[in-house]
């Protein structure tokens, strides 16, 4: 014992990374559990800005790093995000492990993914575009799926793979872009070689560090509503992405987990379709930030003179989205930005069980002209228990309005902020029955309190 799981409780890219960073010295070991490289995890140490998109952030700390069954790998993205760790002097080759159940991303996983998005139709749900559904999808459907394990052996592997790509290129005419199965096999046999030393039974290590009581920390990839079963479905990603999940993918006992944070962003966002009823600019917005041209570059010529203080909405969240830099860590895609939305909020952090909020950015929501809160919902109120998504996106937000503070300097303690920066903690302690025990108040490592 204990489990400590680390999980986003809006639709992601809420600062986990930095959140599981600052609690990795305590732990033993850190285990990804879900999702794939369609994540991006953003760490700032004494070595600069990194960017994770597979390998866990204990590497930063020296902790034993696992890529848990339930994730999904794209081998040369992984190898490519080693290198450029070990390039910046952290090698992982002592700490990272995976899990031989873990599924392999395949190139017309990745192409499938493209071509539905591509296609411009209702199917169109605004994904990473790296193929993480179709190869959770093919997981699920047990014929075509090809794991990690599959790489133990090369002749088996080849054979495996020759089988495969047979299939997906008789069946399926818009794979035509599928690249030869010579490249596929050369890129998959030098991804191997490099992947073969960090298979291991990752199972066997958590269970010795839980039976040791040492401390594993689970970290989470996406967030509470973007999870298949409980989220805004079908604007979702294809994995499990709760508390629960770290139990399920993993296979430790649920009285494992002894603490569940969910890692709340002052400010709310989102990336691809889906509702969102606080967004700043609503339908206008979604369509803007869904275009795949949209990019930081084309709003600031479109729009390089808006400010936070616009009377129109949509030019206020392309402000809001430029001072917070609210673009994609994995797809540089523009997010989607809006207020705070403590009915939705509630509702998360009950769904997750999360027992302490760790808030990021807390810091921008004071650079807005003034700070909006959603605190009901017209003709529904604030205490909604179980939401109905499909209606989600229809509901009429009703926000408490405040003053804003300003800039925040030299915060050490919770005292030191600003008293209506306190005041909004409160709010949203108050309101969601949780205490935010952790304060992040800028990007770099040591902006963050532990209140
Ligand atoms: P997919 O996971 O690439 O299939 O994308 C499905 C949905 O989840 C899309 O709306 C993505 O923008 C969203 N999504 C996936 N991963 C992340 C993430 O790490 N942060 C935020 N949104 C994500």
């Amino acid at each position: 014992m204990p489990g400590i799981v680390v999980v986003g409780a809006q639709w992601g890219d809420e600062g986990k990374g930095k959140i599981v960073d600052v609690i990795t010295p305590s732990v033993q070991i850190v285990v990804r559990y879900q999702g794939g490289n369609n994540t991006g995890h953003t760490v700032v140490n004494e070595r600069g800005k990194f960017v994770l998109h597979t390998v866990p952030v204990g590497v930063f700390h020296e902790k034993t790093s696992i890529i848990e069954r339930g994730v999904v790998v794209h081998p040369s993205s992984l190898v490519a995000e080693i290198d450029e760790l070990e390039n910046r002097g952290i090698s992982v080759d002592k700490l990272l492990k995976i899990n031989p159940f873990a599924h392999l991303v395949m190139p017309w996983h990745i192409l499938k993914d493209l071509g539905t998005e591509a296609s411009g139709t209702e199917l169109k749900i605004g994904t990473t575009g790296k193929g993480i559904g179709p190869c959770y999808q093919e997981k699920m459907g047990r014929r075509h799926a090809i794991r990690v394990a599959d790489l133990l052996n090369k002749s088996h592997f080849a054979a495996r793979l020759e089988e495969v790509y047979n299939l997906k290129r008789r069946k399926l005419a818009h794979y035509t872009e599928l690249p030869s199965l010579e490249e596929i096999r050369a890129e998959y046999l030098w991804a191997r070689e490099r992947i073969l030393p960090f298979i291991a039974d990752t199972g066997k290590i958590i269970r010795s560090i839980l039976d040791k009581d040492g401390k594993v920390l689970f970290e989470g990839a996406q967030a509470f509503r973007l999870d298949v079963d409980h989220g805004t479905y079908p604007y979702t990603t294809s994995s499990n992405t709760t508390a629960a999940a770290a139990v399920m993918y993993t296979g430790i006992h649920p009285r494992e987990v002894r603490m569940i944070l969910g890692v709340v962003k002052a400010l709310e966002t989102r990336v691809g379709k889906g509702p969102f009823p606080t967004e700043f600019g609503g339908r206008e917005s979604e369509i803007w930030c869904n275009d795949p041209l949209t990019t930081k570059e084309r709003e600031d010529r479109n729009y390089p003179d808006v400010s936070t203080d616009e009377p129109n909405e949509f030019k206020r969240g392309i402000a809001m989205r430029r001072l917070a830099n609210e673009y994609g860590a994995t797809t540089g895609r523009a997010r989607r930005c809006g207020r705070l939305d403590l009915p939705l909020l509630r509702y998360s952090l009950q769904e997750l069980n999360a027992d302490e909020i760790a808030l990021t950015k807390l810091d921008l929501m004071g650079l807005c002209s003034e700070v909006q809160i959603c605190t009901a919902y017209q003709g529904v109120g604030s205490d909604i228990d179980i939401f109905d998504y499909e209606k989600l996106g229809e509901q009429m937000p009703l926000y408490s309005e405040m003053e804003s503070w300003g800039e925040l300097n030299n915060v050490a303690c919770r005292r030191d902020l600003p008293e209506r920066a306190q005041e909004v903690l409160g709010l949203i302690e108050r309101f969601t029955g949780r205490p935010i025990t952790f304060v992040s108040t800028g990007p770099e490592p040591n902006q963050i309190i532990n209140t």
